[in-house]
Parts: C-alpha cells; sequence; structure tokens
C-alpha cells in the first residue's frame, strides 16, 4: 500500500490531495481563485501566485488533517510544469521542502499527464481499470490534444489544436458574450435546453487528427456584432455544438483507427455534459469520463498520476526547477 500526498498550483487551483495505491481518495482539497480571477475576465498570473503562497499551507494542512497525519503518507508527488511559473513555483518547492524535512521519496509530475490519470480514481465502487491501448482526449484551458496510451508512461500524441485549446475558447466567447470567467460552466448553464437557431462553423481538418477553434471564435465575434443577434443563449448554444460535434466525432475517429480498448477523457472541458454524452454516443468502444471534481484542476489526478511512477522505481531528484513549457507526448 502506498500512500501519496500531491501538490497542483500550476494555474488558478491550489490543491492537495491524498490517495492510495493511485486509486483511492482519502484526502481531497481544491482552494479555488477563480471569483478573485472573474473581475479581470481571465487568471491574472502575478495575483495567482500570491494567494497561491497564502493558502498553500493550509490547504496541504487541511489534506493531511482528512488523512490522518503524517504517519499516512508514504511519498510526495508535485506539478512541475505546464502552468504559470510563479504558481508552479508554489506547489513545487512545498513539496520538494516536505519531502525533504520528512525524508519522503518524491516526484516531480507533469500536469498534463496528471489530468489523464483522473481516469484511474475509483468513484465508483467495483469500477473496471482502464485498458490499453487507451485513446485519452485532454482538452483544458490551455490544450487539445488527442493522445494513444499503449501502457503507463508509453504516450503518442495523434492530434492538438493549431490554435486555441477548447477551453480558451470556452473563455473567450464567455467574455465576448460578456458571460464572465471562466467561461466553461457559464456557457454550458446557459446553453442548457436552448435551441441555437444558427449554425457556427466547424474546423475538420480532414485526413489529421488535429483540431482549430480560432475560426470559431472569429464567427462568434462577427455574430455578436450582427444587430440582429441572436440572444447570448442561442450564441453560446451554437457555440458548444460546434466544439462538441468537432471534438467528439474526431475522438471516435481516432478510437476506430487506432483499435483502442477504451476511450478516456480528461482536462475541466471534459466536465462539459453535452461533450461527455456526444462522445459516449458516438464512440465505437467503451468511455471512462471522470467525475467533473477530477476533470478540473485537482491534486487527486496527481497524486494517482505519481503512484505509477513511483511505483515504477521513478524519483525526482530536489533541484528539480519548474517548466512552465513543459511538453507532452510529442
Ligand atoms: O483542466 P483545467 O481545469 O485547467 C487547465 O489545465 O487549463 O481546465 C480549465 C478549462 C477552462 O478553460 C474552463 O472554461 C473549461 O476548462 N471548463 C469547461 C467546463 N468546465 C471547465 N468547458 C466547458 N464546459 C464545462 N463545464
Ligand atoms: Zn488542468
Amino acid at each position: 500500500m502506498l500512500r501519496i500526498l500531491a501538490i497542483e498550483s500550476s494555474c488558478d487551483e491550489c490543491a492537495a490531495a491524498v490517495v492510495e495505491d493511485g486509486r483511492r481518495v482519502i484526502a481531497n482539497v481544491v482552494a479555488t481563485q477563480a471569483e478573485i480571477h472573474a473581475k479581470y475576465g481571465g487568471v491574472v498570473p502575478e495575483v495567482a501566485s500570491r494567494r497561491h503562497l497564502e493558502t498553500m499551507i493550509p490547504v496541504v494542512e487541511e489534506a493531511l488533517a482528512q488523512a490522518g497525519g503524517w504517519d499516512a503518507i508514504d511519498a510526495i508527488g508535485a506539478t512541475f510544469g505546464p502552468g504559470l511559473a510563479g504558481s508552479l513555483l508554489v506547489g513545487l518547492n512545498a513539496g520538494k521542502a516536505l519531502a525533504f524535512a520528512r525524508g519522503l521519496p518524491f516526484i516531480g509530475i507533469n500536469h498534463l499527464e496528471g489530468h489523464i490519470y483522473a481516469n484511474w480514481i475509483q468513484a465508483i465502487a467495483d469500477e473496471p481499470l482502464p485498458e490499453f491501448p487507451a485513446l485519452a482526449l485532454v482538452v483544458s484551458g490551455g490544450h487539445t490534444d488527442l493522445i494513444l496510451m499503449e501502457d503507463h508512461g508509453r504516450y503518442r500524441r495523434l492530434g492538438r489544436t493549431r490554435d486555441d485549446a477548447a477551453g480558451e475558447a470556452f473563455d473567450k466567447v464567455a467574455r465576448l458574450l460578456e458571460l464572465g470567467y471562466p467561461g466553461g460552466p457559464v456557457i454550458e448553464r446557459l446553453a442548457q435546453g436552448v435551441t441555437p437557431g444558427v449554425t457556427l462553423p466547424r474546423a475538420w481538418l480532414t485526413g489529421t487528427h488535429d483540431f482549430s477553434f480560432s475560426g470559431l471564435k472569429t464567427a462568434v465575434l462577427h455574430l455578436t456584432r450582427d444587430p440582429a443577434r441572436p440572444s447570448a443563449a442561442a450564441i453560446a448554444a451554437a457555440f458548444q455544438d460546434s466544439v462538441v460535434d468537432v471534438l467528439s466525432a474526431k475522438t471516435a475517429r481516432a478510437a476506430g483507427e487506432f483499435n483502442v480498448k477504451m476511450v478516456m477523457l480528461a482536462g475541466g472541458v471534459a466536465s462539459n455534459t453535452a461533450l461527455r454524452e456526444a462522445i459516449v454516443a458516438r464512440s465505437p468502444v467503451p468511455v471512462r469520463c471522470p467525475p467533473p471534481r477530477y476533470c478540473t484542476d485537482n491534486a487527486v489526478m496527481i497524486a494517482a498520476c505519481a503512484y505509477f511512477h513511483l511505483a515504477r522505481g521513478e524519483r525526482s531528484d530536489l533541484s528539480l526547477d519548474v517548466q512552465p513549457n513543459l511538453r507532452f507526448a510529442e
């Protein structure tokens, strides 16, 4: 049995968690800064890192309290990239300092790989483990990747966005419609049960597994300037339809082409119900959707990912530095 304390602070969530054997959640604490950044319409890096400094210790203490103290902890993991440099620094240094002080093994985790490992968390009792090869759709605020996962630690990126990430498109469109930040949840709520009455473009990039969302964003901009513009709810619904259609169709196609055993969803946008339903409906193989709380940024997924690295005997040196542009599966 291996219990890992993990820390995540790559963007605007300050999170700590304790997970047993990469699967059972013992503690989960997330302090979101969303209200603070909402008034600026997006994350302000300096504000985010300063806030992480204030919340990190209480968040870690709360996770430890939930887990029953230090005696329950065997190792520590922390996100070291990609993300905002100042934000990453707080969580990584907290993780390294605690590992040093406690004499515990330490591992640095790639945030995107962490998102995929939300699929290993036991959310429903007796849920079967993911099977390889699997196809992961990673849709977050900064990334939109289709990744073939052949085994633990073995990835091949099949496609990616050529411009905006899916989550970024949700956030930008929400700003155009003056709906606030973060855009994804607001757009989803507004679009619920609404018939768009207008169809927005879809960038298929046929023959590739790549995506593009910047043209869609521009189409929304033009629509908002139209004197006969539809309601914000109708635009939100048309926008979401377009994103969901392309993401689900291309994921289902890649799943068939690469003969995977399952599709796994990951990242904040994967908490979108319309997207989850469309992928389940179209995929030729079973689809795993982690509960929304494990799709958006959290430390549970980092602990799950850390477990598989540590179980393979991997360790990070305490000289590990943040890598804001850390790559994944390229
Ligand atoms: O994974 P995440 O929490 O942070 C990053 O690693 O970026 O993803 C955040 C992104 C934001 O762009 C947010 O608008 C989007 O995920 N998001 C959603 C939903 N919830 C969060 N997008 C669509 N529908 C949602 N329900
Ligand atoms: Zn994330």
